[in-house]
C-alpha cells in the first residue's frame, strides 16, 4: 500500500532539518569526555542558568499538575522585566513556538513573506513546514538590511489590499544571527510603514548596547517583538520563549495554542529567574567583556577576519584557508563552533562566547594552526 501520497505534497519535498548533535553523542563521536568540550556553537549560555533554579526546581511542588495555561504569574512577572502590560505578552516553548504559531495564525499555502538572509534558521524552516512563498531579501555583504530591498517587494500602496501577493509577514532580527548586527529605529519605522506583521526577533537583546523595542508594540498595530530566556538566562534546554504581540493579534493566538504549551518546569524556571536577573544579568556583563577582550584577539589574528558583535558570539571570515578545515581541526580538540557554507557565509565561522578560560584555549588554539 502506498500511502506517501497521503503527506502533505510541500513536507514531502521538504529537506530534513540538521538539529545540533546532543552532548554526550559529540563526546562519545569526539573521543573527547563531556567535561572537556568547550561547546561554543549554538549561543548557549557559559555560566547556565540562575542556581535559583535548581533549587526550585527540586522544591517543585506540582510536577503531577498540568500547568497554567496562561502562565499568569510568569507574564506578570515579565510586564515588570519589560515595562510592557501582560495582556500583550505571551509565552511560548521557547520563541521557536511562536514562529512557528504565528505562520498558522496568518499564512495560508502560497502567502509570501519575506525573510532577510544571512539570518536564522527557523523562519524560512516554518515557512516551508508551512507551505508559505519565502521572498528572500539579502543582506549587504556587511549584513545590514536594505530596507529599500523590502520595501520593492511590495506593491504599489494602491494595491495593498490586493487578496493575495502581498507580503504578510516580514522577519528582521536584531541583533541578528549570525552576524550580530543591529536594525536602526528608522529602519525599522520604515518596515512598519508598510503593510505586513512585522516580527523583530530580540533573541540576543540583553547582550546589546541599543535598548529593546519591545514596548513599541503598544503604539504599532502591526509590530510583534519576540524574545527567550535561552540565552541570557541560560534556560534553552527547559525551552521559554515569549513575544509582545498588538492586541488584535494576540487575541487569535490564544485561540490557537497548546493550551499546555510551556511545561511547570519552564514557567517556574523563568519566573525564578526574573526574580534573580541581577545574578544573570551579570553573567551577561561578564559576556559581553570576554566577547569584547575575544574580538581584539581574532583582529588580532591575520587569516581571521571578526565583524563586531552585540551578541554573546562573533562571526568571523576565515581568509586563505578551508574554514570546514578550521572548524575540523577544533572539533579535533573539542572545541565546537558553527561553520557556514551558504550564500553570503562562506568561509564564516560563528564562535558563541563561552567563559574567559574556554575563549583563552580557543585563542591559543586558533594561533597554533
Ligand atoms: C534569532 C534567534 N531567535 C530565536 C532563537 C530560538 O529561541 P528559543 O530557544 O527560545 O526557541 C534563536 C536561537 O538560536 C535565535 O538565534
Amino acid at each position: 500500500m502506498n500511502i506517501e501520497h497521503l503527506i502533505r505534497p510541500n513536507i514531502r519535498n521538504l529537506e530534513p532539518y540538521t538539529p545540533i548533535l546532543p552532548f554526550e553523542v559529540l563526546s562519545r563521536q569526539l573521543g573527547v569526555d563531556p567535561a572537556d568540550i568547550i561547546k561554543l556553537d549554538a549561543n548557549e549560555n557559559p555560566y547556565g542558568p540562575s542556581p535559583r533554579v535548581a533549587q526550585a526546581l527540586a522544591q517543585a511542588a506540582y510536577l503531577h499538575i498540568y500547568p497554567d495555561p496562561e502562565c499568569r504569574d510568569l507574564r506578570a512577572a515579565l510586564a515588570d522585566y519589560t515595562g510592557l502590560d501582560a495582556d500583550y505578552i505571551l509565552v511560548g516553548h521557547g520563541a521557536d513556538e511562536l514562529i512557528d504559531l504565528l505562520f498558522r495564525l496568518v499564512t495560508e499555502p502560497g502567502d509570501v513573506v519575506i525573510n532577510c538572509p544571512p539570518t536564522f534558521g527557523m523562519y524560512s524552516f516554518d515557512a516551508a513546514v508551512n507551505a508559505a512563498e519565502v521572498i528572500n531579501v539579502r543582506r549587504r555583504p556587511d549584513f545590514s538590511l536594505p530596507v529599500d530591498a523590502v520595501e520593492a517587494a511590495f506593491p504599489h500602496p494602491a494595491l495593498w489590499d490586493a487578496p493575495s501577493g502581498v507580503p504578510k509577514l516580514i522577519f528582521v532580527t536584531a541583533p541578528n544571527n549570525p552576524d550580530g548586527g543591529w536594525l536602526s529605529d528608522d529602519d525599522l519605522r520604515r518596515l512598519l510603514a508598510l503593510p505586513a506583521l512585522v516580527v523583530l526577533d530580540e533573541a540576543y537583546i540583553e547582550f546589546s548596547a541599543h535598548p529593546s523595542r519591545f514596548t513599541w508594540v503598544r503604539d504599532y498595530p502591526n509590530l510583534i517583538v519576540l524574545r527567550t530566556f535561552s540565552k541570557w538566562a541560560g534556560l534553552a534546554g527547559l525551552r521559554v520563549g515569549y513575544g509582545a504581540f498588538p492586541l488584535a493579534i494576540i487575541e487569535h493566538l490564544w485561540k490557537i495554542k497548546q493550551p499546555y504549551n510551556v511545561n511547570v518546569a519552564g514557567q517556574l524556571a523563568a519566573l525564578v529567574s526574573l526574580e534573580d536577573r541581577e545574578y544573570l544579568l551579570a553573567n551577561v556583563a561578564r559576556i559581553v567583556d570576554t566577547r569584547q577582550q575575544f574580538y581584539t584577539a581574532l583582529q588580532g589574528i591575520d587569516w581571521l577576519e571578526p565583524f563586531p558583535s552585540q551578541t554573546n558570539f562573533i562571526l568571523c571570515r576565515v581568509h586563505g584557508r578551508p574554514a570546514a578545515e578550521v572548524k575540523q581541526a577544533l572539533a579535533r580538540q573539542g572545541i565546537l563552533v558553527r561553520y557556514y557554507s551558504t550564500d553570503g557565509l562562506r568561509d564564516c565561522l560563528r564562535i558563541s562566547i563561552g567563559t574567559p578560560e574556554q575563549m583563552t584555549r580557543l585563542e591559543t588554539a586558533l594561533k597554533q594552526l
